[in-house]
């Protein structure tokens, strides 16, 4: 096995030279490719079995698409995958780029999932490290990453042959703080394209956290917990729960909230990124046209069903809203008390 991928690689990094090319040109090409392919091969051997497969077989399948240019053979933000559980066919030599959606619970994430599963060539697979036995090593995280990367990751998201950028959401508590950095080198190695997406207005996100975790026992729509609705008579169901909500503890909540999503951008500042806001999406949808740009996609119309459920005033949908709204003013999260968008 391992002496077959380094023929593999050796022959891929070989770059066949142009007759102008001078002979000592040539010679210096020709050993900067071996040793480069030796290392490689050295740390390739060092990788799993599994994500050697899937790496070098893509180079291999990755020659034989390109046009014969040598130029961007090394690009890694171009692949090839090469599903082991079924044949891209026709697509088997459309280009597939790699993303990551960070988030955290109630900030749109799910709402942004539609959007881009409703285009033809995307497909972002959810929650997908919700598992916690996906989640509970570098191992594991990597083992999946690497099957959703090689398309073999089988959701009602997954476009699979067609699909042009594959990806999920990885929410802020599901393992990306802690392993931060292998992650981050992983990203940058595979050419993983990241969107953050996050909430400005953290008040409005506590109301959303608590009223779904209060639907998780009270069951709004005729017993049945819905963390998404599809109907404007369903949001007004589930929006009117109004929350209380502790003035003493509201401040240590927002600034952990807030230091997280600080956190979160600081540590993966290095990858290939945008900064998207909930608030942004609710009252620009052209902000979607450059998201289909970050992905590389084709520009479609994108659809989602949802509904949103907190539509109103935050005065109308926080119990005790004049204590809230006392100890908030004045302080730095004052704007939080504000309509932060029109609907
Ligand atoms: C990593 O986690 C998986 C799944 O929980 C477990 O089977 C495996 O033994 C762990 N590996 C290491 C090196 O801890
Ligand atoms: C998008 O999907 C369609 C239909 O499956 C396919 O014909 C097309 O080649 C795909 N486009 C890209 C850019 O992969
Ligand atoms: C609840 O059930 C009633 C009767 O079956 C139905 O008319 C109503 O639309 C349902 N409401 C929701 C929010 O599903
Ligand atoms: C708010 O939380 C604090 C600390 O847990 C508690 O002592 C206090 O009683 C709570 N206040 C209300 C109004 O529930
Ligand atoms: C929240 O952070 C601010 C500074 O940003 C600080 O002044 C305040 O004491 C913190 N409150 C709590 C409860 O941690
Ligand atoms: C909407 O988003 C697009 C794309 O980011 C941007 O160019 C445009 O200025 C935004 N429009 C408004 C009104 O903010
Ligand atoms: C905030 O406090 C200032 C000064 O006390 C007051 O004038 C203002 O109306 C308050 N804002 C809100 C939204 O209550």
């Amino acid at each position: 096995m391992a002496e077959e991928l380094c023929f593999f690689t050796k022959e891929a990094f070989v770059i066949r030279p142009t007759k102008k090319t001078p002979i000592t040109l040539r010679m210096i090409i020709l050993i900067f490719s071996m040793v480069f392919g030796v290392y490689i091969c050295s740390v390739s051997l060092r990788q799993s079995r599994f994500r050697s497969h899937t790496n070098l077989i893509e180079v291999v399948v990755s020659r034989h698409c390109r046009r014969p240019v040598a130029s961007n053979w090394e690009d890694p933000l171009i692949h090839y995958p090469v599903p082991r559980t079924y044949n891209r066919n026709e697509c088997a030599c459309n280009p597939v780029r790699f993303f990551a959606i960070i988030s955290m619970q109630r900030s749109g994430s799910g709402w942004f999932e539609t959007f881009l599963n409703s285009h033809i060539n995307v497909s972002s697979n959810g929650e997908i490290f919700s598992v916690k036995e996906r989640r509970s090593n570098m191992t594991a995280i990597e083992a999946t990453l690497d099957k959703v990367y090689s398309l073999d990751w089988m959701s009602s998201a997954a476009k699979n042959e067609c699909t042009a950028a594959v990806g999920f959401k990885w929410m802020l508590n599901q393992g990306p703080m802690e392993h931060h950095e292998e992650i981050t080198k992983y990203f940058n190695r595979r050419g993983v394209f990241v969107i953050f997406l996050f909430r400005r207005n953290l008040l409005r996100r506590m109301v959303s956290v608590i009223a779904n975790s209060h639907d998780r026992y009270a069951k709004l729509l005729n017993g049945t917990h819905k963390s998404h609705v599809h109907s404007a008579n369903e949001a007004v169901i589930l929006a009117s729960y109004r929350p209380l909500i502790n003035t003493t503890l509201l401040f240590a909540d927002l600034n952990k909230t807030k230091d997280l999503i600080d956190k979160a951008l600081e540590f993966f500042k290095s990858t290939r990124h945008i900064i998207l806001y909930y608030e942004d999406l609710v009252s620009n949808r052209t902000k979607l046209v450059d998201v289909q740009d970050f992905l590389g996609v084709p520009h479609r119309q994108l659809v989602s069903r949802q509904v949103k459920i907190h539509t109103r005033p935050l005065s109308d949908h926080i119990k005790n809203w004049d204590a809230v709204n006392n100890a908030i003013n004045g302080t730095e999260y004052e704007s939080f008390l504000n309509a932060d968008y029109h609907l």
